[in-house]
Parts: C-alpha cells; sequence; structure tokens
C-alpha cells in the first residue's frame, strides 16, 4: 500500500491542538509533538507505526488518546 503523504500537516489541526508544537507529547519517552505530527503526515497512519517510528506511547501509554486525534486530524479527508 502506498504511504499517504500529508503535505501541510499543521492547517489539519485546530488551533488548540497548534500549542506546544516543541514540547513532549509523550512524557514517558520524551517525544516532541512536532516529530509526531510529522511521522503521521508522512505516512504513519496508526498509532503502533506512531509509536515505531517515534517511541511516542511506548512508555505506559498514557498518550495513546493524543496521538489517535492527531491522526485523526491530520488524515480527516
Ligand atoms: S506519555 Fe507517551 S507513553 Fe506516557
Amino acid at each position: 500500500m502506498k504511504p499517504i503523504l500529508v503535505k501541510n500537516p499543521l492547517e489539519k489541526l485546530p488551533d488548540i491542538l497548534k500549542r506546544n508544537i516543541d514540547k513532549n507529547l509523550c512524557v514517558c519517552n520524551e517525544v516532541i509533538k512536532i516529530d509526531v505530527i510529522n511521522a503521521i503526515a508522512n505516512g504513519a497512519i496508526t498509532v503502533e507505526e506512531v509509536r515505531n517510528r517515534t517511541y511516542a506511547t511506548g512508555g505506559n501509554g498514557c498518550c495513546t488518546r493524543q496521538v489517535e486525534r492527531l491522526i485523526e486530524c491530520i488524515h480527516s479527508i
């Protein structure tokens, strides 16, 4: 399957999700939000794929819902 690439992922996010872009989204593994956003924009469409690329959600999973929300927004049509 061809990866689904999104050119301007920030345009897909509501303002509230654009905050703290350079801060840790995943505190457990110290992964900043923009790295997660870029992984999603570069074709990660599941939480597992985001984890494989960035290690986000790989701690105790407490940021899973945030990652799911970013995937929903960025890959929404
Ligand atoms: S903050 Fe990401 S797994 Fe805990």
